[in-house]
């Protein structure tokens, strides 16, 4: 997968991907990741690429003539690569686990990272760009958001995560969350792991995660809930 991103700030990146996991698979070439500093597009001589408003209000929007500039150069790049484009913005559909799925099956991404007030509709519109949040609440751009994004995108990417299984039971999958869990000392703080765990009952195990996966689920997500249940009608 290649990960095309346009942004004021391209220093930023790959930044926090280069470790870990994502560090790895950079390393071993499972994605790419490249970033496009949206001022080259800009055409004036002081890089300008945001102006007033209209209407009147507070703050500056990024103009859509720079940014078609930018997305045409980055797309003509990538001409004939299986390609979505994704504006990163509060206003857009909130992300979940089942939308990160349906993105990975692209080959090529390119993420807008937008500043200020955001970015003039018109160029949204007009390229057919998805607009897509990582939550209810605001962040100063949309660089974070991006590499929110992009880490999940590369963990489902094959043979990225040393064991593929990891992937099976997550939080999310079924819409229920993961069920908790403990390692050794098992009694640490005086407090012991469940009983259940150290069985070697396997039945009896897979029973209890489950259990206790509903329980958390209805406890702090009972939105999800609700849905698990209705899929199971
Ligand atoms: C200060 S925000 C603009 C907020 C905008 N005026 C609004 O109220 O919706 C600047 C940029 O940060 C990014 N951003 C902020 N919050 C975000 C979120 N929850 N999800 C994705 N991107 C976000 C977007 O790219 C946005 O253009």
């Amino acid at each position: 997968m290649k990960f095309n991103i346009l942004t004021l700030f391209p220093d930023m990146f790959p930044g926090p991907l280069n470790h870990s996991i994502s560090g790895k698979a950079l390393d071993n070439k499972k994605y790419s990741i490249k970033a496009y500093d949206i001022r080259n597009f800009s055409g004036t001589s002081n890089k300008s690429v945001d102006d007033t408003p209209f209407g009147g209000g507070a703050g500056m929007v990024m103009r859509a003539d720079v940014l078609d500039k930018a997305l045409n150069f980055v797309k003509n790049k990538n001409e004939g690569i299986h390609t979505a484009s994704i504006y990163l913005t509060p206003s857009g559909e909130k992300l979940d686990q089942k939308m990160i799925k349906r993105i990975v099956k692209y080959d090529n991404l390119i993420l807008l990272c937008g500043r200020y007030e955001g970015v003039d509709q018109r160029f949204l519109d007009h390229n057919q760009i998805k607009e897509v949040s990582i939550g209810d609440y605001i962040l100063a751009g949309g660089e974070i958001a991006a590499f929110v994004l992009i880490e999940a995108c590369i963990r489902l990417i094959p043979d990225v995560l040393g064991n593929n299984k990891s992937l099976i039971n997550e939080s999310f999958e079924d819409y229920l969350l993961e069920h908790p869990h403990y390692t050794k000392p098992a009694i640490w703080n005086n407090i012991k792991v469940p009983d259940v765990l150290r069985s070697g009952n396997h039945k009896m195990i897979a029973e209890w995660r489950k259990k206790e996966s509903l329980k958390k689920t209805k406890k702090v997500r009972p939105d999800l809930l609700k849905l698990y249940n209705s899929s199971k009608d």
